[in-house]
């Protein structure tokens, strides 16, 4: 069998551990043969390929990124893109797609499945916002450097007697604001899925400050402020999928929080440093099992599915199961991180 593999959507530590166990384990076990598709969804419909067999996937397990490129192109917003996708992979000879991306790659995956292509999705995202798996890697990775960064600016915080607000990335989910908020103590960790209180967290710089310590507050890039007005940021474009690139809640947050409370506060963007670089042993262990599960489903003849962690299995799942929602954080897990705000 000619199997081809394509990364999507932003990409994430552990793709390029998933790449190599696809290669390794459809190689050496199942005897088949690969090809890479460029950058995403691009690949296929503009027919962009790369040699991908053992020797392409040497040394790659540590580095970040995607050998193969990423993109966020959706074949379903342009003219003829699903039967431009179907020719080429008739063209090319390839029988079967492992697609490894986010909600929107395997979006299209899911939509094309029904159509009859023979796909297995993988997850991935560092928002870690996908429904139908526990964990999808590059978020351990994501809150490691995110929670160095807050180790880091609390001892500058303190030696300055400043408000640090460190802005991460979390669209639509707050998990990584709210993991490396709870690993790195801070003051206050405001998400999506909560509206903030300006006040509240005011009152939570004020009390940090009386105890002789600095606050930092853990802002992701999709938190909104209850009373709506001009602190949610937006730059208005939006990406072949529909969604606007955020930025800028750090900056403005900051400013509210010098203007209402005196103090000198200091905003820190993490930005695609959190995405970018080496990935943690966990995502390059959950990512390993995932494409070695994955090209399994292939040969299993299982398609439509996507991996899955659940516990510490690897499951398979419809495609559609795992896409249909957003995985959010729950008022309960909110309320533990909020026990130590102030
Ligand atoms: O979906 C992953 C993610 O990193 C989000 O957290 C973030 O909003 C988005 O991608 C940024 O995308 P881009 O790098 O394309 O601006």
């Amino acid at each position: 069998m000619r199997v081809g593999v394509l990364t999507g959507g932003g990409d994430c530590p552990g793709l390029n551990a998933v790449i190599r166990a696809v290669v390794r384990q459809g190689v050496k076990t199942h005897g088949f043969e690969f090809v890479g598709f460029r950058d995403g969804w691009k690949g296929p419909l503009e027919g962009l390929t790369m040699e991908l067999g053992i020797k392409e996937c040497r040394g790659i397990l540590p580095r970040g990124g995607t050998i193969l490129g990423s993109s966020r192109t959706n074949p379903f917003k342009i003219d003829d893109g699903v039967e431009r996708i179907q020719a080429n992979l008739a063209s090319s000879g390839v029988d079967a797609l492992v697609a490894i991306g986010g909600e929107d790659t395997l979006g299209v995956a899911t939509k094309l499945a029904d159509l009859g292509v023979h796909v297995v999705g993988v997850p991935k995202t560092i928002d870690n916002d996908l429904s139908g798996t526990d964990f999808t890697f590059g978020f351990d990775t994501a809150v490691n450097i995110a929670t160095e960064a807050i180790d880091r600016l609390h001892t500058t915080a303190e030696s300055h007697h400043r408000v640090l607000v460190v802005e991460v990335m979390g669209r639509h989910a707050g998990w990584i604001a709210l993991h490396s908020g709870i690993a790195g103590g801070a003051s206050a960790v405001l998400i999506p899925e909560q509206p903030f209180d300006i006040e509240a967290v005011c009152a939570h710089v004020e009390t940090r400050f009386q105890t002789q310590y600095a606050p930092i507050i853990v802002v992701s890039e999709g938190a909104v402020p209850a009373e709506g007005g001009d602190m949610t940021v937006t730059s208005g474009e939006l990406d072949a999928f529909g969604h606007v690139r955020l930025g800028g809640i750090g900056d403005r947050l900051a400013r509210e929080i010098e203007q209402r409370t005196g103090k000198e506060a200091r905003a820190v963007v993490l930005g695609h440093i959190q995405r970018g670089g080496t990935p943690t042993a966990f995502d390059r262990w959950l990512a390993t099992r995932f494409g070695l599960q994955a090209i399994d489903a292939v040969a299993d003849g299982d398609f439509g599915k996507m991996v899955a962690l659940r516990g510490t299995d690897i499951i398979r799942v419809p495609l559609s199961e795992g896409t249909a929602q957003l995985k959010l954080v729950s008022p309960k897990e909110y309320a533990e991180a909020a026990v130590f705000f102030g």
